[in-house]
């Protein structure tokens, strides 16, 4: 009998680990608040729950031989519960560990990874003593619920300081700014046996969202780096499953940023870039298969499409071209800087990007 993933999460992640989970001969079930959610076009069924909607989340448990998320702010105390009963294989704990960005750094620093300099903050007097002792300039964020650049600020002096307590009250961090050369991030795949790691890219992001990525980065010792201790860190957390990690790389060190135990962005390229992508090797385990080593097939960059570009995209689309795989993922509503699909340009490194199509987009 075929064997049924569930999806906390109908978002494109979902849409695209069902994509995947369906080549390997499984079925899907996504949960997500929205009626529309992308990856219900995609699933064989579905159920339209709010995300701390315990009886829901339940429900999918038992519709489903095995359970993942692809949201990151399910309450991971719901999932604490549900562990006990039902197969979701990740467990709660990578979830747990990067819902609180301060919980996240600590974690990642108890388990041998460097993190910036950061202070946590949770009134406007705590506030001001942790930009004190970080130093401007700095960025606060929420400790919870940011993305995409959300619930930020950066302080340049002390004249910022009433914006960033504008996020207040929720807690807050306060993290030292680091003039990084550049951004990259790591997704690793572990089981029980072995922990696989895809090939790292240079991440470059455009008011605080992921816009590029580019395989591989211009640095090959860093990405090995990267890779390595991605896989380390999953090793002495004792996590499986997916992780992605965020860096920031400067003169050579590198040092965590923030961590999603689910498919990321900067793994699209994956799909046509590697000989095996992030999302079947998030199924693989799930469907307990062993893991894959992944292989780079050739430079390729990755492309984020946002409501701004979606035309364009549609434009490209319908050229079928070879090396340029446009991926739209469906949703029904489009937003300027909401992201709509992306696009992979394999066979491609990063200056025939720049000449042959970084003007085709206003983004
Ligand atoms: N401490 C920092 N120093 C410099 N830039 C930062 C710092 N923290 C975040 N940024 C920039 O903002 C982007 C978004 O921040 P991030 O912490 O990844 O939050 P999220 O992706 O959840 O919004 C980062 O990719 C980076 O470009
Ligand atoms: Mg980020």
């Amino acid at each position: 009998m075929k064997r049924t993933i569930g999806i906390i999460g109908g978002g494109q992640l979902g849409l695209m680990i069902a994509e995947q989970a369906h080549i390997l001969g499984a079925r899907c079930i996504a949960l997500d608040p929205a009626p529309d959610a992308p990856a219900f076009a995609v699933c064989d069924e579905h159920i339209v729950a709010a995300f701390d909607d315990a009886n829901a989340l339940e429900e999918l448990c038992r519709r489903s031989d095995v359970v993942t998320y692809e949201f990151e702010n399910v309450p991971s105390g719901l999932l604490v519960g549900l562990e006990r009963k039902y197969n979701i294989k990740q467990g709660f704990r990578p979830l747990f560990d990067s819902q609180d960005r301060l919980r996240e750094k600590e974690n990642a620093r108890a388990n041998g990874l460097r993190t910036v300099r950061y202070a946590a903050a949770d009134d406007e007097a705590s506030l001001r003593r942790a930009i004190e002792e970080i130093g401007v300039p700095c960025v606060v964020k929420t400790r919870t619920l940011g993305y995409d650049g959300h619930g930020q600020a950066v302080v340049r002096d002390t004249g910022d300081i009433a914006k960033a307590a504008d996020l207040l009250p929720a807690p807050l961090i306060v993290e030292e700014f680091i003039a990084f050369d550049y951004e990259a991030s790591a997704v690793a795949v572990a089981d029980d046996k072995r922990a696989i790691c895809f090939p790292v890219g240079r991440n470059i992001h455009k008011d605080g969202i992921l816009d590029l990525c580019i395989v591989p980065c211009d640095d090959a010792a860093t990405g090995e780096r990267i890779a390595r201790e991605s896989c380390d860190f999953m090793r002495r957390c004792g996590y499986r499953g997916i992780l992605a990690i965020e860096y920031f790389v400067r003169d050579g060190e590198i040092y965590f940023n923030e961590m999603a135990p689910r498919p990321h962005n900067s793994g699209h390229y994956t799909i046509e870039g590697c000989s095996t992508n992030q999302f079947r090797e998030l199924c693989r385990y799930l469907l307990d298969m062993p893991l894959e080593e992944p292989r780079l097939l050739a430079p390729t960059v990755m492309k984020n499409i946002l409501g701004c570009d979606l035309e364009a995209a549609e434009r490209i689309a319908a050229q079928h071209l070879p090396d340029v795989h446009v991926h739209i993922y469906g949703k029904t509503v489009c937003k300027p800087l909401r992201k709509m699909g992306h696009i992979t340009f394999t066979a491609t490194a990063a200056e025939r990007y720049r000449n042959e199509w970084a003007d085709k987009f206003v983004r």
